[in-house]
């Protein structure tokens, strides 16, 4: 059980004990930390400590449903505040640990309660209704010509070029005529490793964060000069809400990023998970097929949620690499979670990677088994996440912390999932292709070669 330093059981920050040390010098912690995470749950628990001998600080690694829960209490850990002042410059001068821009501080739940009015259903029905043809008609085109293809340039351009458009209005396509397009899609997968390996990157962070500033303030600024023209765009409605009028340009900017950056390359990072597993595991797409034979066109939302096992395959997908792979915090007061301390003023972070392959959680974490996810079984720390998947983070999304965009990005998923089957005619250019985490991060040999076959 999570308890404080004045536990109810009795026992005291001073009874409990030390956390096992996971890495003495913490070098593989630094170089493969998503891995490590995993790694070191699977063979220390729910508790452990990292010390970074060339740095100093101790990181406390939590994890499991008694480690997330103790994680998310706000009196045991405090999240990066956001500095009011200057939200970009905290943006893209990240603390060295993988998280998420913050959203935190003062006004928190002000600021976060107004960008829920982006992700609602009707949002989500709205992009459902949006993109769905030109995506249907992109997969029906690509690779007609016999030639291979990357499934990740690909998708990124597309998703990108679809989604920007219905958020800003100004699409990433249509902001100097297309010309930046490209350039654009890499400056959002380098300004997404932020929360990965920097050193993935294309080039430097500051490079992508003009490139993406400047279309960002265009995008804007076309709103406010061209109402009509674009003013079905997400943000057009975001910025009649009494709140959002009060924020200054360059909070709006930070919204956008996380509407674009974390929101929808979040999206595009599973997408490509989703297609690599679809290309793995036949007889599960053979299931999705079947479930979604007679399935109702046009797609509504309802008509995407109602196809249960597909639902698992997308959480199974999520559950298998999510693209959040951990949190972090810093403690604010010594808590004791199963006996072990963890002391005031430590960076901590929440594994999300690690619980998703942690045994105590899910049954036989290693086989991909979309089928976990339904009755009897419905595995995962039910009780606490409350039909949250642990990947979007944990607590009420209105009052806590997690993820704003996890329905919509549920519904794109699920969207995506069954275009691709409906559409089913790749395989894998080179049977031998492997692509395993970290390698949805950006990263320039992010591979996943298609062509297209005869449909079976
Ligand atoms: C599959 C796609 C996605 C995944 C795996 C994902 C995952 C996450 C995670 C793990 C968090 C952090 C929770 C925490 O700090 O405790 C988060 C936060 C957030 N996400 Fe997502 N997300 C996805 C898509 C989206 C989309 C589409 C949007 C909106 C456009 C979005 C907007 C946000 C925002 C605004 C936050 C900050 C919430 C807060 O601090 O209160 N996300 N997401």
């Amino acid at each position: 059980m999570t308890r404080s330093a004045n536990s109810q059981d009795g026992r005291t920050a001073k009874q409990a004990k030390a956390a096992p040390k996971a890495s003495i010098f913490g070098l593989d912690f630094v170089l493969h930390t998503a891995e490590f995470t995993k790694k070191a749950v699977a063979r220390h628990g729910h508790v452990w400590e990292v010390h970074i001998a060339a740095v100093g600080p101790s990181v406390y690694g939590l994890a499991g449903a008694e480690g997330l829960q103790a994680f998310y209490d706000p009196q045991n850990i405090a999240r990066y505040p956001a500095a009011d002042s200057s939200l970009l410059l905290n943006l893209w001068t990240s603390n060295g640990f993988p998280g998420l821009p913050p959203l935190d501080g003062e006004g928190f739940l002000r600021r976060k309660n107004n960008f829920l009015t982006l992700t609602t259903w009707d949002a989500a029905e709205k992009l459902l209704q949006a993109t769905d043809q030109p995506i249907v008609e992109a997969l029906q085109h690509i690779g007609r010509d016999g030639s291979t293809f990357s499934y990740w340039d690909f998708s990124n351009r597309l998703i990108l070029g679809l989604y920007s458009k219905q958020w800003f209005g100004l699409g990433i396509e249509d902001w100097n005529g297309g010309k930046h397009a490209a350039d654009i899609v890499v400056a959002v997968q380098d300004a997404f490793a932020i929360f990965g390996d920097k050193h993935l990157t294309h080039r430097p962070q500051e490079l992508a964060k003009i490139m993406l500033t400047d279309y960002f303030q265009a995008a804007l600024a076309a709103l406010r000069s061209q109402p009509k023209e674009h003013g079905k765009a997400l943000l057009a409605a975001y910025l009649q809400t009494p709140e959002s009028q009060k924020l200054n340009d360059d909070e709006l900017i930070m919204d956008m990023f996380q509407m674009l950056v974390t929101g929808t390359y979040g999206l595009l990072i599973q997408g490509n998970s989703l297609m690599y597993r679809l290309l793995k595991h036949p007889k599960i797409r053979a299931k999705i097929a079947a479930e979604i034979s007679n399935i109702q066109e046009p797609l509504t939302i309802k008509t995407l949620l109602a196809q249960k096992y597909t639902e698992a395959f997308v959480k199974e997908t999520l559950r298998w690499y999510p693209a959040v792979f951990a949190l972090a915090g810093h403690s604010t007061r010594d808590f004791v979670v199963e006996g072990k301390l963890v002391p005031a003023g430590v960076k901590v972070l929440a594994c999300l990677y690690g619980t998703c392959h942690d045994p105590t959680v899910f049954e036989d974490p290693e086989s991909f088994d979309p089928e976990r996810h339904l009755p009897p079984r419905s595995e995962g720390p039910q009780a606490f996440w409350n039909d949250y998947s642990v990947v979007f983070g944990a607590g009420n999304n209105r009052t806590g912390h997690s993820c704003a965009g996890k329905w919509l990005a549920m519904a794109h998923l699920l969207h995506i999932t069954i275009r691709l089957v409906q559409n089913w005619n790749f395989e894998m250019a080179d049977d031998s292709e492997q692509i395993e985490w970290p390698r949805f991060e950006p990263h320039p040999e992010n591979g996943l070669m298609l062509q297209r076959v005869p449909l079976q």
